[in-house]
């Protein structure tokens, strides 16, 4: 954190995200010394509740969530009384009045400089209203610096995220705004970079000479859950595509930065949104994009209803739950490369994987023996496991003749998260300190609404590519058939 601390303004304080993910992040930080003593939470939703109900409710969250616990002898009351709460109506500016003199006094007890963060845990809709009663309650007067921090989804299409961000930037600069995209703060996401910019051997493979076609899985066990209202309006493509799958493929595809500055590392990701081949029309979409819905299946033994069935679900949706495209990035690197990237609810299992593919040897010498020679395969493994595994060839132990696949594994967890700093954690942390290289700009979730955009507009026009997946399985078939097609096929996620 930076030493000066802030008030951190957290709408949204009742809800889901805040219990899951921000107060568990916080506490995280705290116990391991990101989050100096210099800090105030104000939570801020409707729905009265006293400063002891906050904190209380915050305490709750951590036992639940968070991978660190109160113990005995931790000093739980100190944390607790960095948090106060506040009911507010976002439509009240007297109630931002109101705001601006408790972050005030907060400022003064925790002597932070008039630092403040706003965290909107809120439906986008009322993005704009906040900020300009931000700006209209006197909260950006303060001494020290005033960021803003919002959630996805950021717009509907690249029209309505205009619309959005011309309101936020009537209050905010560009350099202040910072826009989640939670697989930005992933561990192995960020370790992509690394491994491929810190490595003699990874570096001068990467491109169309050696690298066959890039393939990247965010498969998912869960159903739409509760949140079958706002999915039936999004669909995997909005939800999951055009953001974390989208920065995925620019990590993967980033040339790299001359200088790990945030702005820099922006620019050489934008380029890669912005040299992604757009499809031209609805036939360049049905030959490259596959979309499916999850009808009733099973896993495990265990019956699984179709999406169709779902809480708050119409009953006629066309809505997607799956999709895989084809995807080029038209630059000197990767020509001819494709990026084949996939996603949905209800597959087998939950997996975020990243499999890179290259072209193998001349095989004359082995094949003329008869070897079947394996492809070489490095693998980032994001979640559940996090680490990267290499596959090649090697000779099998005590044969003569034999070559066997061998696999080199590097983990960095046997399991979800076991001491990685959540993400959450992580981008918490560099919005405080100004950090702003793992949050999406403005230009990136242009392009990646421009390239998204004629998909969505090839989809409206007709639902006949629309195809059904059994709960629990891996998606259509024409998915797979989409690889086929190239010669290649998806690699099984590990
Ligand atoms: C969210 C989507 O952004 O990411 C959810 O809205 C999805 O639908 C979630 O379940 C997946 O995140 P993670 O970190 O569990 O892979």
């Amino acid at each position: 954190l930076s030493p000066d601390g802030a008030v951190i303004v957290l709408f949204g304080a009742t809800g889901d995200l805040a219990r899951r993910k921000l107060f568990p992040a916080f506490y995280s930080l705290y116990r391991e010394g990101k989050l100096s003593d210099r800090f105030a939470v104000v939570g801020v939703a409707r729905r009265p509740r006293t400063d002891e109900q906050f904190q209380e409710d915050v305490l709750e969250s951590i036992r639940e969530f968070a991978r660190h616990q109160p113990g005995e002898d931790d000093d739980w009351d100190a944390f607790a009384s960095h948090f106060r709460y506040m009911s507010l109506d976002i439509h009240d500016l007297d109630g931002f009045r109101r705001l601006n003199s408790l972050a005030g006094q907060l400022d003064e007890t925790f002597a932070v400089g008039g630092n403040r963060l706003f965290y909107l845990a809120l439906a986008p809709e009322l993005f704009g209203d906040v900020s300009l009663n931000l700006k209209g309650g006197g909260l950006l007067d303060s001494a020290g610096w005033h960021r803003l921090v919002i959630e996805k989804p950021f717009g509907y299409d690249l029209e309505s995220a205009e619309k959005l961000n011309e309101e936020l930037r009537r209050v905010f600069p560009e350099e202040d705004i910072y826009r989640i995209d939670h697989y930005l703060g992933k561990e192995m996401v960020q370790n992509i970079e690394v491994i491929r910019f810190t490595n003699a051997f990874f570096e001068p493979l990467w491109n169309n000479r050696y690298i066959s076609n890039i393939q990247i899985t965010l498969s998912e066990t869960v159903g739409v859950e509760e949140r079958g209202g706002y999915y039936d309006t999004a669909g995997a493509l909005r939800d999951m595509g055009q953001n974390h799958m989208l920065q995925m493929v620019t990590m993967m595809a980033m040339e790299p930065p001359s200088v790990l500055h945030p702005e820099a590392v922006r620019d050489e990701k934008v380029k890669v949104l912005k040299s992604m081949r757009l499809y031209k029309d609805a036939e360049d979409v049905r030959r490259n994009v596959v979309r499916g819905q999850y009808v009733a299946g099973e896993s495990k033994g265990k019956a699984l209803r179709g999406y169709l069935e779902e809480d708050k679900v119409p009953e006629h949706s066309t809505t997607e739950t799956y999709f895989a495209a084809k995807i080029f990035v038209d630059n000197f690197r990767w020509a001819g490369v494709p990026f084949y990237v996939r996603t949905g609810k209800r597959l087998p299992a939950k997996a975020t994987e990243v499999v890179v593919e290259f072209k193998n040897v001349p095989e004359n010498v082995y094949l003329a023996s008869k070897h079947q020679l394996q492809t070489n395969l490095l693998v980032f493994r994001v979640n559940p496991m996090e680490g990267v595994y290499i596959k090649f060839n090697a000779k099998a132990p005590g044969s003569e003749e034999r070559i066997v696949p061998v696999a080199m594994d590097f983990c960095h967890s046997n399991g979800v998260g076991i001491n990685t700093p959540e993400a959450y954690e992580r981008l918490i942390h560099d919005a405080v300190r100004g950090d702003s290289t793992y949050f999406t700009r403005w230009d990136e979730v242009a392009a990646a609404w421009r390239f998204v955009d004629r998909i969505a507009a090839a989809w409206r026009e007709s639902n006949d590519d629309l195809q059904t997946y059994p709960a629990g399985s891996w998606g259509p078939e024409a998915a797979a058939a989409m690889l086929e097609r190239e010669g290649h096929r998806w690699w099984p996620v590990n």
